[in-house]
């Protein structure tokens, strides 16, 4: 079977060669850096060997916990925010045929826990009145404010509708294996519970339980996800050739246009079932690169849809955009453009024509202009959407995301960054212990309508 495959010709071309060889070999080195303390627990890199570490024992017991949840409930909501969140709906929304809820006889999967919006939560605790539902509650921490609230609310509607026993009966919880108010509440509650092994991060945990669950219960084969996973994980070993090894040469090429000032990194697709998948690499790379005042920027971009919008922009705009195409190679269904009698679109050259056919001219085409408009371009062909290419993608853009950081001098496996709003907003919440940065923070908020009223 023919694994994803980069591109980079359209990349390199911009770039030095001697400045770009001498960075594939220090990616090497970090990646080969990497493997060798991966297994140790104080470092955040588990997730390079999760495809071969997950026990068969393991995912034999999600797939019997899933089978359980899945005789007794319609729907499931899955609570988490971030990297206890995105992965799990990158793949569920990228198997899920458009305009379904969900597959077959499998639960619909509503994602909560993910924002705080009020009109949100309203609409969805209208909706589970009527559904017979579990839920499945996802945090590292256990502490984190947004699935917290989530939680409550839904939990308490829960034990509501069904009775405490047979509530506790329908709750998963995925967290911490010893630390945290998750870990305390399901050990009291009697919760079905897995763990996120230490030394694995929030964005990268998806093909740990955190990820694994919540696909297996909406139907999807976790075994196929893993089996493509492994297979990226092989041929991104640094033992590979290094002209070979194509998140070495992600890593490397990115990190050598962000040195030559191309600052945007737009993952474009063409597929809209990727969406979530290009949302989730926004967070990987987003967050894991983006601090101490560098990084690439991450933006994705829907094609052609965005075409008519921002497409002129990323063709005549300020020039600091390098873009990746994910391409998928082939769709699972066929549609052909009909012929029209009177023809007074002028569209009857395309007749008989499949969309898909139309769709690679759109990409070939922007991709051609976009070149031409200094915009460097990698490009990612997908054989097609299933369980076994999106766990080649999740594994290879892991690998290269830490890469990737490695080379530009930051940890990509910490987001102190995300910390300041927490901690503003807990004490303009005024909760306990914040009193003296509350007042500080009311002061200057005072202080800034003051100004605005003197301006207006
Ligand atoms: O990647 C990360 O580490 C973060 O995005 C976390 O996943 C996110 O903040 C949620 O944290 P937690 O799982 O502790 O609730």
């Amino acid at each position: 079977m023919k694994n994803i495959d980069l591109n980079i010709n359209d990349a390199t071309d911009f770039l030095d060669s001697e400045s770009l060889e001498k960075s594939v070999g220090k990616a090497q080195e970090i990646l080969k850096n990497y493997e060798k303390i991966s297994h140790r627990n104080d470092h955040f890199l588990g997730w390079l060997n999760l495809p071969s570490d997950i026990s068969t024992d393991t995912v034999k017991d999600i797939k019997k916990t899933a089978k359980k949840l899945q005789s007794t409930v319609d729907t499931v909501v899955c609570i988490g925010i971030g990297g206890s969140y995105l992965g799990a709906r990158a793949v569920i929304d990228a198997l899920t045929p458009f305009f379904s809820k969900h597959i077959d006889h499998y639960p619909e999967i509503i994602f909560a826990g993910h924002h705080l919006d009020e009109d949100y939560y309203s609409a969805l605790l209208e909706t589970l009145d009527s559904r017979d539902y579990g839920i499945i509650v996802i945090s590292k921490s256990g502490t984190t404010t947004e699935p917290g609230i989530a939680f409550r609310l839904i939990r308490e509607h829960l034990e509501e509708k069904a009775g405490k026993e047979k509530a506790s009966k329908r709750i998963i919880a995925i967290t911490d294996a010893e630390k945290g108010a998750l870990r305390e509440l399901a050990k009291t509650e009697n919760y079905t519970t897995y763990t996120i092994p230490e030394n694995i991060g929030g964005r990268y945990s998806v093909l740990s339980p955190v990820g694994l669950v919540p696909i297996a219960i909406a139907g999807f084969d976790i075994e196929k996800l893993i089996e493509g996973a492994q297979i990226m994980k092989n041929a991104t070993h640094s033992d590979i050739n290094k002209e070979n090894n194509p998140a070495i040469h992600y890593a490397a090429t990115r990190y050598e246009l962000y040195r030559n000032e191309w600052f945007i990194e737009l993952l474009g697709f063409y597929n809209h079932k990727l969406r979530y998948l290009a949302e989730w690499w926004k967070q990987l790379f987003g967050e894991s690169e983006g601090k101490e005042g560098k990084g690439i920027f991450p933006a994705i971009t829907g094609f052609t849809t965005d075409l008519h919008s921002i497409g002129q922009y990323i063709h005549e705009g300020r020039r600091n955009i390098l873009e990746t195409i994910l391409s998928v190679l082939t769709p699972k269904n066929n549609v052909h453009v009909p012929e029209n009698e009177g023809n007074l679109d002028k569209l009857n050259y395309l007749a008989g024509k499949r969309i898909h056919e139309i769709n690679v001219m759109a990409e070939a085409g922007t991709r051609l202009a976009h070149i031409e408009g200094n915009v460097p371009n990698m490009y990612i062909t997908v054989p097609l959407i299933d369980e076994f290419y999106i766990g080649q993608l999740i594994q290879f853009f892991e690998v290269s995301c830490a890469v990737s950081g490695g080379l530009s001098g930051v940890n990509p496996f910490n987001q102190p960054g995300v910390e300041a709003y927490k901690k503003n907003m807990f004490a303009l919440l005024k909760k306990p212990g914040t009193e003296t940065e509350s007042q500080k923070l009311l002061e200057m908020i005072n202080k800034k309508k003051d100004q605005r009223n003197k301006l207006f």
